[in-house]
């Protein structure tokens, strides 16, 4: 592993650390990202509540309770902090809106240097004091052996949002500041970087026991640009984080680069523990260019879900045995459960995974 792990430091217990630092493990951990969502009824119930889903975030005992609703539903072998990566933004000052059924819009995106010095530098514990809250309130109902995953946006990733107003098609503002103006899309790289280092350290000081950097749109870079203006800004956050606790054991750091298959060595290069896949690479392949020494997440096509349940346990069988009885692998999809998967589909892939990967490991 690439890591500076104190000699002494004590071994996880849970299956989901054991495999983010390559340690071996009876059988494949499993989460799923956007594993609490409108795929639930029970989430959706409590958002209603809630009124709508930032109200929602900025309540810590109700995030908490989505958070662990696939948990107490589907006994996943990890949590997710239930937030957005877009909370970050408009703790630096941005109005944020989620509009319904259109995702997220921020009504004064950014245009020039001007904008970017309005921008703060939030206090984690004030701006984002409500995460912090929702954190430890997890943590309390959490059962102690669920590893918690803290997660931000890239700063790469928030850029776009920030500069696009919202999601996009084309990402023609930025692609035009990024070849027009890079000066000015550095100066908000830079600005993300340290609100992220500062937001994800205070998450690991609040209980979060992994990190995982979503970089959603990477894969619309190409390589130069990629390693200049997503890879780099990642590493700079990786390198500040606070990794190593007190008492010797390791924070691990799962990087998620979407559509980012041709640029795997750069993304090992960030000093992650884990690089995150999603389906177009498969990972024996990875591991091939990778080497043992870095674990991998991935990579089942959230599409898969849609089928039946003899196609979804070949499916898991396919990804499994492309790496065989090889340690160091976390069992994801390769992007987030989509809002119309039946929610009964994820036991049988939950149940594939564990059975086909105990299979594959007995001698
Ligand atoms: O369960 C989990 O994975 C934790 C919660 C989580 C959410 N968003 C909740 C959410 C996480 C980790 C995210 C990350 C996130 N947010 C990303 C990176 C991962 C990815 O999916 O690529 C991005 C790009 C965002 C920004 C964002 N938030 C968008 C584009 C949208 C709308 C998309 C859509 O499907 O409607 C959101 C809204 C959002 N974030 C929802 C949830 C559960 C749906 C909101 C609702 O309940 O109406």
């Amino acid at each position: 592993m690439n890591t500076n792990t104190v000699p002494s430091a004590p071994e996880p217990q849970s299956l989901f650390l054991r495999a983010c630092l390559g340690l071996d493990v009876a059988q494949t951990p499993v989460w799923l990202m956007r594993q609490a969502g409108r795929y639930l009824p029970e989430y959706r119930e409590v958002r209603r509540q809630a009124g709508d889903f930032l109200s929602l975030c900025k309540n810590p005992e109700l995030a908490a309770k989505v958070t662990l609703q696939p948990i107490e539903r589907f006994g996943l072998d990890a949590a997710i902090l239930f937030s957005d990566i877009l909370v970050v933004p408009e703790a630096m000052g941005m109005k944020l809106q989620f509009l319904e059924g259109e995702g997220p819009h921020f009504p004064e995106p950014l245009t020039r240097q001007a904008d970017l010095d309005r921008l703060t530098l939030p206090d984690p514990e004030v701006q984002l004091g409500y995460v912090m809250a929702a954190i430890r309130e997890i943590r309390r109902i959490l059962p102690s052996g669920v590893p918690l995953i803290g997660f931000s946006g890239s700063p790469w990733t928030l850029a776009t949002y920030m500069i696009e107003g919202g999601s996009s098609k084309k990402f023609t503002l930025i692609k035009t500041a990024l070849y027009n103006d890079p000066g000015f899309l550095e100066g908000l790289l830079e600005r993300l970087v340290t609100a992220v280092v500062h937001y994800l350290n205070a998450q690991i000081d609040h209980g979060v026991q992994a990190v995982q950097i979503f970089d959603t749109w990477g894969g619309i870079l190409g390589p130069d640009e990629y390693r200049r203006f997503s890879l780099e800004p990642m590493a700079r956050i990786i390198a500040g984080l606070n990794r190593n606790r007190p008492d010797g054991s390791r924070i691990p750091v799962i990087l998620f680069s979407k559509g980012c298959g041709g640029y795997l060595e750069t993304i090992a290069s960030s000093g992650c523990d884990v690089v995150g896949l999603d389906w177009t690479t498969p990972l024996g392949q990875a591991r091939a260019r990778l080497g043992p020494n870095i674990a991998l997440q991935g990579n089942l096509d959230p599409a898969i879900l849609y089928a039946n349940p003899q196609r979804i346990r070949s499916e898991v069988r396919r990804v499994l045995e492309s790496l065989g009885r090889q340690n160091g692998h976390i069992f994801n999809l390769g992007h987030g459960m989509e809002p119309n998967i039946d929610p009964l589909k994820v036991p049988q892939l939950i149940s594939a995974v564990r059975e086909e990967s105990r299979r594959i490991r007995t001698p």
